[in-house]
């Protein structure tokens, strides 16, 4: 049964939702339990311990498949943003749904091999910086795209194949010079922006890798930034790509792709309102449209939009304490875990994992901190929460994409454990750091 909650329901994409549970002799007591899939958090708590990372693999199995479907009307091929989330389990969970990836180092490329190595051929290369090492890594994996970044990367890239007597196959980024509503951390498509060719300068580029023997021009690719949730600069940037793919074609390239890269933003505000199948859609047709009759395979390289609402990080409150009226409530995650409320004042839903069934309970306002020795360590600010205790078990939501994986060791705090539920299996993928590990490596 869902219950109405104050901000979680009703409880879409499945994957998290409240449970009613009897308690007690004449099961009289009741109270709605959040749970992943059908496993309930604190049974998840009590075994594994908190801060815990939580994901579904129905929420991700969901979302991946709408995203999927939106797109079914154009050849394409999903190429998850490995960045988003790297764990082993969930890009083998992604690998055995014909799933290909984006990988942006040398690191991500050796989990994609180590998690599917026949994924190599799915595998788009993007970044600014690729060293030699890592170029040769992905010549020798053979992957499907190099999204070359600037004429210097090209042309390593090319004394690499040369050596290793391979072809690369190679997309120039091109920057649009479009303006997305984001963050500006998160913002890449403008001209200010250290990413791309200069799309006015991509002609001059392509034709001369096209001239090098170690070198084959494939395709295109774009990525104007992250967490955009209005689909029309997408359309834009793409309609800025289809005509330079045109012009690329006259001058006699060969372009079989085009990366549009990835960007589609989730309501963080609002989590599971939003309908992810017509949003889906509505990005979907933005980007397609200006490519009718240009006859290429798309390539996507979606990473929050499956992942985020996918994932949750558990956290127990440790104390509660006021400071001249204003309320705090400590809990044992913090910014080392996620890190996203500090870096981009970013919002993510806070919710109580167990709440009363009369739906009448009292609400607190209160900062939601963590144990670190910074202001700026925080989950949420005057937040109105029902009244949590010490000891209370909270749901950070939404916390699927770039929490894990942005995680550190600050404060010698180590890291969380992960587990990733599906039905009513649960299984560690990643158990939780000792502090002896955070020594290991120092000599
Ligand atoms: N492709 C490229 C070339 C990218 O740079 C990115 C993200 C993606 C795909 C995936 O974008 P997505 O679909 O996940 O929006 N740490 C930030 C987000 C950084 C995004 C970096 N690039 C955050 O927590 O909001």
């Amino acid at each position: 049964m869902t219950p109405r909650s104050p901000s979680l329901a009703p409880a879409r994409p499945p994957g998290f939702e409240y449970r009613e549970i009897k308690h007690g002799i004449f099961r009289r007591r009741r109270e709605y339990v959040l749970h992943c899939d059908d496993v309930p958090l604190p049974r998840l708590a009590q075994k594994q311990g908190t801060p815990l990372y939580v994901y579904s693999a129905t929420a991700i199995h969901e979302r991946y498949q709408a995203f999927d479907a939106a797109f079914r009307d154009i050849p394409h091929t999903i190429c998850y943003s490995v960045k988003a989330n790297s764990n082993l389990s969930i890009l083998r969970l992604l690998a055995r749904k014909g799933c290909g990836f984006d990988v942006v180092s040398g690191g991500e490329l050796e989990r994609v091999l180590r998690a599917d190595r026949g994924a190599a051929r799915r595998v788009v290369f993007s970044g600014v910086g690729k060293t030699r090492e890592e170029l040769s890594a992905a010549l020798k994996a053979g992957i499907l795209l190099f999204n070359v970044e600037s004429e210097s990367e090209l042309w390593a890239l090319a004394e690499c194949a040369g050596k290793l007597r391979t072809t690369a196959p190679v997309a120039f980024r091109v920057n649009p010079d479009v303006a997305a509503q984001t963050h500006p951390y998160i913002s890449t498509g403008l001209r200010k922006h250290k990413f791309g060719v200069p799309i006015a300068e991509a002609r001059m580029l392509y034709a001369r890798a096209s001239g090098v023997r170690y070198l084959r021009v494939r395709g295109v690719s774009v990525h104007i930034g992250s967490q955009i949730t209005d689909a029309a600069p997408f359309g834009e940037a793409m309609m800025r790509v289809a005509d330079l793919v045109e012009e690329l074609r006259d001058d006699g390239h060969r372009i079989d792709y085009i990366d549009a890269g990835g960007g589609l933003g989730i309501a963080y505000d609002k989590p599971n309102s939003a309908d992810f199948p017509t949003q889906a859609a509505e990005y979907a047709r933005s980007l397609s449209a200006p490519l009718q009759d240009l006859e290429v395979q798309l390539l996507l390289e979606p990473g929050r939009s499956i992942i985020a609402p996918a994932g949750i990080l558990l956290t127990s409150v440790i104390y509660k304490k006021a400071n001249d009226g204003k309320r705090f409530l400590v809990v044992d995650a913090a910014m080392n875990d996620l890190i996203r409320p500090a870096l981009y004042g970013a919002h993510h839903e806070i919710v109580p994992v167990t709440q009363k069934t009369d739906g009448q309970a009292e609400m607190e306002t209160a900062d939601i901190v963590g144990p670190v020795c910074e202001t700026g360590d925080f989950f949420a600010r005057d937040r109105k929460l029902p009244v949590a205790e010490e000891g209370s078990l909270l749901a950070i939501l939404d916390a699927g994409a770039y929490g894990m994986v942005l995680a550190s060791n600050y404060n010698t705090r180590p890291r969380p454990a992960e587990v990733l539920v599906d039905g009513d299996s649960v299984k560690m993928i990643r158990r939780r750091e000792k502090i002896s590990d955070l020594m290991r490596t120092e000599v």
